[in-house]
Formats: C-alpha cells, structure tokens, sequence
C-alpha cells in the first residue's frame, strides 16, 4: 500500500491539529444552534470521526451517500443518491461534511437537494479543496486544507476503494491509474 504513495501531502499530526482547530470552531459558531452533522459516504467517515469528538457541543450525526465518480479518477457529472438521510431536517443546522471539495458538483446537488427539506441552515465543512478544480461555486465555511490538482488518497479517500485506511494524506502515483486505464 505504502509503495503506491508518491508522497504524503498531509501528516497524521497536521490533520489531528486542524481537525481540532475546526472542531473547536464549530463549537463555537454552533453553541446556540441544532447542529446536525452531515457525513457524505465514503470519503469522509475518517474525518467525521474525528471532527465529531472534536465538537464539544450537543449535535446530532447522519450519514449520506451518493455517487458522483465511477471507480477510477474522473468525474461522470451524475450525482445519485444511493443513501438518503434518516432524520428530519425541519429546523436544524446541517453542517455538510464532505472529504473534498474537487468539481463542486456533487456538493452543489447535495445542498439544493437538502435546502427544500426545511433545515434552518446548511453549510459545509471540507477536509480538503482543490481550487484548481472548481466548476460550480459552492460557498464552504469551514475547509481543511487547500491542495493541489493530484489526486489524493488516504484518510478516507480512495482509488478504487482501497487506501482509505491510510492515517495520512498521500498522492498516488500515477502509473497505478494509468496501468488502470
Ligand atoms: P466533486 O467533483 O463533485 O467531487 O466536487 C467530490 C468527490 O469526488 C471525489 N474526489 C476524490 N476522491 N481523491 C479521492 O479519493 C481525490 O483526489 C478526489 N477528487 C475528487 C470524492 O469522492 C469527493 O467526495
Ligand atoms: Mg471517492
């Protein structure tokens, strides 16, 4: 697994140290509010697990999944639900936590979809975002990390569905998608 890392991007340390940071700001932003927070399956179930005890504030959790890649690196542009929401949005906070933000697209269908369930706010914590990429403008409150256009691994995030148990943030190599294609 190691052996397909081009580099590590984000540490152990660095991420534990800025999830803590987000954390303790949400906390604050959220401490008179009903926060819910919003996993989007998958990518982000490290970083939900992490920034979730790092919230010291009552808030709720729920988990979401929809699909917007196939199994390799490139967008398709279909963003598909396949696990709706279980709680009622009516008057809570939703705080979106999404492992990155690459095209927007997903993000942008997502908060449109949610919007018109009556939530009383929905913003967005990212992990990570590649400027670079953007396609759409979605507006994100919280965000991680900025990083470069190269595809990313580890903490969460996959290449065809492996990696994601990597502790760290790391670019893939590309001959392992290229010898994919
Ligand atoms: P969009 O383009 O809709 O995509 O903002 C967001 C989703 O795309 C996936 N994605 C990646 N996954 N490494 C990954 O493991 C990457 O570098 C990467 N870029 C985009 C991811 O699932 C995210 O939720
Ligand atoms: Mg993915």
């Amino acid at each position: 697994m190691k052996n397909d890392v081009l580099k590590v991007l984000l540490t152990e340390e660095q991420i534990h140290e800025r999830v803590a940071e987000l954390g303790a700001q949400i906390a604050k932003d959220y401490a008179d509010k009903n926060l819910l927070l919003v996993s989007v399956l998958k990518g982000s179930v490290a970083f939900m697990a992490d920034l979730m005890r790092a919230i010291d504030i009552p808030l709720a959790i729920d988990f979401m999944a929809v699909s917007s890649y196939g199994s390799g690196v490139k967008t398709s542009g279909v963003v598909k639900i396949i696990k709706d929401l279980e709680i009622d949005l009516t008057g809570r906070d939703l705080l979106i936590v999404e492992d990155i933000l690459d095209s927007g697209m997903t993000l942008s269908y997502i908060i449109d979809m949610l919007e018109t369930r009556n939530p009383n706010s929905v913003r967005i914590c990212t992990l990570l975002d590649k400027p670079e990429r953007h396609q759409v403008d979605v507006p994100v409150e919280y965000i991680g990390f900025t990083v470069p256009d190269e595809f990313v691994i580890g903490y969460g995030l996959d290449y065809d569905e492996r990696y994601r148990n990597l502790p760290y943030i790391g670019v893939l190599k590309p001959e392992v998608y290229e010898s994919a294609e």
